[in-house]
C-alpha cells in the first residue's frame, strides 16, 4: 500500500465558523458540525467532539477567530477584550495537552499589534487558518523523520488515536506509519481499544482500515500478552505534552505500553510536533485531567459497576524518559537520553 491516505480534514475554517468532524459519532457516522460561538467550541472540546492535542489547539484558535469574525466591537481594544474572555473560557476546557494553550497564545499574540478592529479580525483569522496548514505540514515532517525507524514487515503497537483525527490531518504516530507505507514498507498495526473513550477501536481502527493498513484491535488488557508472545516490533504513540525533563504525557494506558515495551525489548517512540513540547515545566507541574466517572462505570449507557463504588478516571499518564528510545518531532529525532537532547532539537 502506498499513498492515498485518510484525506479528511478534522478541523476547518468555514467562513466565520469552526467546522469539525464529530468524533463522538465515529465509526458509525461521519458528521461535520459547525460552530460560530467559542462557548460551543469549548463544549465540543470538553465532550471530545474534537480531541487529540494538535486538533484541540487549532480548534481553540479558530474559536477565537470565529469570535472576532462575529464581533460588533468598534475598536481594536474592545475586540481584544472580547477575545481575552473567549481565550480564558477555552483555556479552562482541558488541562493536560499543551497544544491547547499554545494555540490560544499564538492567535492572541497575533491580535496584539493591529490598531483597528477590522485589522485584528483579519490577523486572528489569518493566524488560525495558517495554524491548520502548519499542523498538516508538521505531521508530514514527523512522518518523514519517523519512517526511517520502521522496517518493512514491522508490527507496530500504538495507543489511543494519534492520527489524522487527532490533528488537522495526516497524524503524528499514524503519520509515521503512513510515511513508512509511502516508502513502500508493509506495516501492520496493533490497536489497543483505549478504554474508557475507545479512541483506539473507534478512531484509530477506523482511520487505518480506511487507508487499508492491516490492523488488529485488542483489549487494553492484552498488551502484555501480545508483547510477551513476540507479536510486536515497535511502539509508536502520540503525546499531549512533553516536559523539559523528558517526561511524556499521553492517553491513559501509554505508560503500561512503555513499561511492557522496555521489558520485552520493543523500542518505544512517542511522536509529537514542537507545539506539544513544554520547555517551561517539569512533569510535576502538569495537571492530569480527571474525566467524568460515568465514562468508566458505564458501557454504552449501561452501568457496569455497582452504585456507590468510587471511580477514578485519569485521562492521561506519564512515561518517564528512561523508557523512551527517541521522540520523533517535526524538527528531527530527540534521541535517548531525551531529557538531555530536547533543547538542541526543539529549544
Ligand atoms: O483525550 P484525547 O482523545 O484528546 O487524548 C488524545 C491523546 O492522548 C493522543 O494520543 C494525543 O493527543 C496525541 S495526538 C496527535
Amino acid at each position: 500500500m502506498k499513498g492515498n491516505f485518510f484525506t479528511l480534514r478534522t478541523v476547518m475554517w468555514d467562513r466565520g465558523k469552526v467546522k469539525m468532524i464529530d468524533q463522538t459519532l465515529l465509526p458509525a457516522r461521519l458528521v461535520y458540525r459547525s460552530y460560530a460561538r467559542w462557548e460551543d467550541v469549548a463544549d465540543a472540546i470538553r465532550r471530545l467532539v474534537v480531541r487529540g492535542a494538535p486538533a484541540i489547539g487549532v480548534a481553540a484558535a479558530m474559536a477565537i477567530a470565529a469570535t472576532a469574525w462575529g464581533s460588533k466591537a468598534k475598536t481594536a481594544d474592545a475586540l481584544r477584550k472580547e477575545l481575552e474572555g473567549a481565550a480564558a473560557g477555552l483555556r479552562s476546557t482541558r488541562p493536560t495537552a499543551v497544544n491547547l494553550f499554545w494555540g490560544i497564545d499564538r492567535v492572541m499574540a497575533a491580535s496584539r499589534l493591529p490598531t483597528s478592529a477590522e485589522d485584528v479580525k483579519e490577523a486572528v483569522v489569518k493566524e488560525a487558518t495558517q495554524m491548520a496548514e502548519d499542523d498538516v505540514e508538521a505531521c508530514k515532517r514527523i512522518g518523514r523523520f519517523g519512517a526511517d525507524l520502521i522496517d518493512d514487515g514491522d508490527t507496530v503497537i500504538t495507543q489511543c488515536n494519534a492520527g489524522a483525527l487527532a490533528t488537522v490531518g495526516y497524524g503524528t504516530a499514524l503519520g509515521v506509519l503512513r510515511a513508512a507505507s509511502e516508502q513502500g514498507k508493509c506495516v501492520k498495526v496493533i490497536v489497543p481499544e483505549t478504554r474508557p473513550a475507545l479512541q483506539g477501536s473507534r478512531l484509530t481502527a477506523f482511520e487505518l482500515s480506511v487507508d487499508g493498513f492491516g490492523c488488529t484491535v485488542i483489549s487494553d488488557t492484552a498488551v502484555g500478552h501480545m508483547m510477551a508472545s513476540g507479536r510486536v516490533d515497535k511502539a509508536v504513540v502520540g503525546a499531549d505534552r512533553v516536559t523539559r525533563d523528558g517526561f511524556v504525557f499521553n492517553k491513559i494506558g501509554t505508560y503500561q505500553v512503555a513499561v511492557l515495551a522496555k521489558r520485552h525489548g520493543v523500542p518505544f517512540y512517542p511522536a509529537a510536533p514542537t507545539s506539544s513540547f513544554d520547555l517551561t515545566r517539569t512533569h510535576q507541574e502538569v495537571v492530569i485531567e480527571e474525566r467524568p466517572a460515568r465514562e468508566v462505570f458505564e458501557v454504552r449507557g449501561r452501568r457496569v459497576a455497582p452504585r456507590g463504588v468510587p471511580v477514578a478516571n485519569p485521562a492521561f499518564d506519564v512515561t518517564p524518559p528512561d523508557l523512551v528510545e527517541a521522540i520523533v518531532t517535526d524538527r528531527g529525532l530527540v534521541k535517548s537520553p531525551v531529557q538531555d537532547n530536547i533543547g538542541s532539537v526543539v529549544g
